[in-house]
């Protein structure tokens, strides 16, 4: 039996990583711990909301006695992290919330955990760690570069893990997703943003030349690239979760309007995001010597994920309200206008 504190578990990946878990593994219990942020959200984890197995408890990872209170009633064994602000043009804004989270954040666990004596510590981390690469393929031993405040504040986080496994024993690891897309992701990101905005005809705000590269993932392969290292991942180490896809953003736009049926002429190119990293690209050789594969091609799993979107208008609308619009209007209307 093993009890599994799963932090972040109402946000994208992490609600795609608690359904999958409940539902492989009916020996475990999955406790679910997350703040619901403006990003968190509960109807996330409705498929799971009545299964033995799964709990929820609202709470801030920064905050060491809730983290302590949970560690001990549940007896936790097992803590993955997927708590952190991941929106990188917010961490433009205001980078306050992505230091809380993403580095105390974690270091609160962390320190918890040696305490609670926990067995595993796996840190969900990001490419973006990495930062820019003009061209190969980021491997797991090379140096971070980070660019935006959000990337710093991941390596940040990280290195800590790094420390508590040097310096206390700790046994940890470490995923290094890449872009990921699918189902429940919040509105703000590229490919949902850019679906709901399509869907009402509205304009595309594509940053700059719209040439930058990303290396695009599927959801549920990102949460059972998780599972894999989790249960298989070596001590003190860290891996690469690699979706192989690697696409520029004109392309994913083109081919989001085109499964829509909407016109290019939606797109409008906007002043870019400061500091924009051209390039993430990574190598999966470590994780697949674990037995890690992604299924999804980008193909596939964009179809399903503009389905998903088209037929789940109850989700994404009442996001799309209130500190939503404030957000859009702050990000978005100065540089649209700029381009009419
Ligand atoms: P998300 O923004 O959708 O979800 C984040 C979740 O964390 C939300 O449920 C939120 O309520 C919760 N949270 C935020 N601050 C918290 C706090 N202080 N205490 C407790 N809970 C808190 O993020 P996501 O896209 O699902 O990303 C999950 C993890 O994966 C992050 O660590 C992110 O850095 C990493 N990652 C994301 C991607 C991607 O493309 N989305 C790729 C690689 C890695
Ligand atoms: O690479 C992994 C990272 O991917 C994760 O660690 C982050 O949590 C996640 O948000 C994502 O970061 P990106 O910045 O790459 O994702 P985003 O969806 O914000 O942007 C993808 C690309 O699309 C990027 O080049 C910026 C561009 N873009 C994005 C938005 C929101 C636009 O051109 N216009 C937009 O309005």
């Amino acid at each position: 039996m093993k009890n599994i504190l799963v932090t972040g578990g109402a946000g994208f990946i992490g609600s795609a990583f608690v359904r999958h878990m409940v539902a492989s593994y009916p020996d475990y219990n999955i406790i679910c711990f997350d703040k619901l942020t403006y990003a968190g959200n509960i109807d996330n984890l409705l498929p799971v909301s009545d299964e033995e197995n799964y709990r929820f408890e609202r709470g801030d990872v920064a905050d060491r006695s809730a983290v302590s209170r949970v560690l001990r009633e549940y007896r936790i064994d097992t803590v993955v992290n997927f708590a952190a602000e991941s929106h990188v043009d917010r961490s433009i804004l205001a980078p306050d919330a992505f230091i809380h989270t993403d580095v105390v954040g974690v270091y609160i666990l962390l320190d918890e955990g040696r305490k609670h004596g926990i067995e595993r510590f796996c840190q969900v981390s990001t490419d973006e760690v990495y930062g820019d690469i003009e061209d190969g393929l980021s491997l797991e031993d090379d140096r971070f570069l980070p660019n935006s405040p959000y990337a710093a504040s991941k390596a940040g986080g990280e290195l800590m893990v790094r420390a508590y496994h040097a310096t206390y024993g700790m046994d940890t690891v470490i995923t290094r997703g890449s872009n990921t897309y699918g189902p429940y992701q919040y509105p703000e990101k590229l490919v949902p943003f850019f679906t709901t905005e399509a869907i009402d005809d509205r304009p595309l705000p594509l940053y700059g030349d719209g040439e930058q590269i990303r290396d695009w993932l599927y959801v549920d392969d990102h949460a059972r690239g998780v599972d894999r290292i989790l249960h298989y991942g070596a001590t003190g180490e860290a891996y690469n979760l690699a979706g192989e896809n690697q696409r520029n953003n004109i392309e994913v736009t083109t081919r989001i309007l085109k499964l829509l049926g909407k016109p290019d002429s939606l797109i409008r190119h906007v002043p870019d995001r400061e500091g924009h990293d051209r390039r993430y690209a990574m190598s999966a050789e470590k994780a697949r010597a674990l037995g890690w594969r992604r299924q999804f091609d980008f193909e596939t799993g964009l179809e399903a994920t503009v389905r998903w979107y088209q037929e789940n208008e109850w989700w994404w609308r009442k996001i799309k309200t209130g500190e939503y619009l404030d957000y859009y209007k702050q990000q978005y209307a100065e540089r649209l206008a700029s381009v009419e």
